[in-house]
């Protein structure tokens, strides 16, 4: 096996590398940490970009085995925020200085849910004069919705493939139609032939996943050239079927730590992608999203979310600031940010570099 600095001055990571640093620990962690952060610094800089999270419906036609707003799950009360709470929430982002926002909601494929969609888009481009850019992250849909929604105004997509293991997500997902993983592949592409920028990202610390699945889940990344990535912990649900497979688990600490080296060694592969600091990661530990970023990641998704309806969206138990107001949060941005040497991007898109560089992108 090759010393830690001999790989993390490779210029390409093979599988076997990705799966000798997941595994580092102590003084060879530190390394690996350090060398992600330059590589950062390098790329990107240390400004961190915003998205204004809007968790505009908890409804969702879908039934995955580990997420608590899943169709089955009848403890959870169903909500979808009206239209004009949505444009104040995406007002207050953009008056906030926020740059972009991020429209999330449970899956919904009926051509009254597309239309609102549609309909909000232009609303939201409308209000801020074209300047707030919007991401959506609305699960699976044809091409021609895609494109819809393209072209009212969104400009990137977010679709975690959860894990690229076929047989893994096949154990956490129903067997049937609407949880397909070639379907879901397909997805992925026609977000990027519909013209968006594309994030992807897996979970990490599922019972049954090895480390082997994770570095193949970074290759994966790579191999799709992805252009933003969310990735964060598996953290239980007590509602879900999956925690029958609770005793499987790591511990919430070990599951966080892997988090962080996934993030740090995607930084190595992909230098210039944006990488978020997903909420998942504050539900573990208060100064997750922070440490995420001191490791590689440069975007942040505070949740823009009227206070009325964050209770109701969650995916995971534990879930922070729920019960905050979206001027809470802003207070607590600049000074976190502070805290670890960062500066916060306002007012700009902070679009992927890699997206922006990669013209000849393979579409198909
Ligand atoms: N733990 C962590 N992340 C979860 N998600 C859904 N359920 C959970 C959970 N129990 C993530 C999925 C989904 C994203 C919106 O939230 O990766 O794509
Ligand atoms: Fe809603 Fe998975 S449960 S998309």
């Amino acid at each position: 096996m090759l010393p830690i600095t001999d790989i993390l001055n490779k210029s390409y990571l093979t599988k076997q590398d990705i799966i000798t640093l997941l595994q580092v620990e102590g003084e060879d962690k530190t390394l690996l940490f350090k060398k992600s952060r330059e590589i950062t610094d390098q790329h990107i800089g240390n400004k961190v970009y915003l998205r204004g999270l809007i968790e505009y419906s908890n409804v969702c036609i879908k039934d995955c085995f580990y997420c608590g707003i899943r169709k089955s799950n009848r403890k959870q009360d169903r909500y979808t925020i009206a239209d004009d709470q949505v444009l104040q929430a995406a007002k207050y982002a953009f008056e906030n200085k926020y740059g972009s926002i991020v429209i999330q909601a449970g899956e919904r494929t009926d051509q009254v849910f597309i239309s609102k969609i549609t309909h909000l888009i232009k609303e939201i481009k409308k209000l801020s004069d074209g300047k707030l850019g919007i991401t959506l992250s609305l699960g699976e849909q044809t091409l021609e919705t895609y494109k819809e929604w393209f072209n009212a105004g969104a400009h990137r997509y977010l679709l975690r493939i959860e894990t690229s293991n076929k047989e893994l997500y096949q154990k956490i997902h129903p067997n049937d139609d609407l949880h397909n993983f070639e379907n879901r592949i397909t997805s992925l592409l026609n977000i990027r032939k519909a013209g968006f920028q594309l994030g992807t990202g897996v979970m990490i610390g599922l019972p049954m996943q090895t480390i082997e699945n994770l570095a193949d889940d970074l290759l994966f990344l790579r191999e799709i050239k992805i252009d933003m990535v969310g990735m964060g912990p598996f953290i239980e649900h007590k509602d879900t079927p999956l925690f029958e497979m609770n005793h499987l688990l790591n511990t919430r600490q070990e599951r966080l730590g892997l988090t962080f080296k996934m993030i740090s060694i995607l930084r190595i592969m992909m230098k210039d992608i944006n990488i978020a600091a997903t909420t998942a990661l504050q539900a573990i530990d208060t100064m997750g999203r922070e440490k995420a970023i001191k490791y590689g990641a440069n975007i942040l998704m505070p949740n823009v979310t009227p206070g009325l309806y964050r209770n109701s969206y969650k995916l995971y138990e534990d879930k922070p600031c729920t019960d905050e107001n979206p001027v809470d949060c802003n207070t607590c941005i600049d000074v976190r940010m502070g805290m670890i040497g960062s500066t916060v991007g306002y007012n700009e898109w902070g679009d992927s570099k890699y997206f922006l560089k990669n013209t000849s992108k393979i579409l198909n």
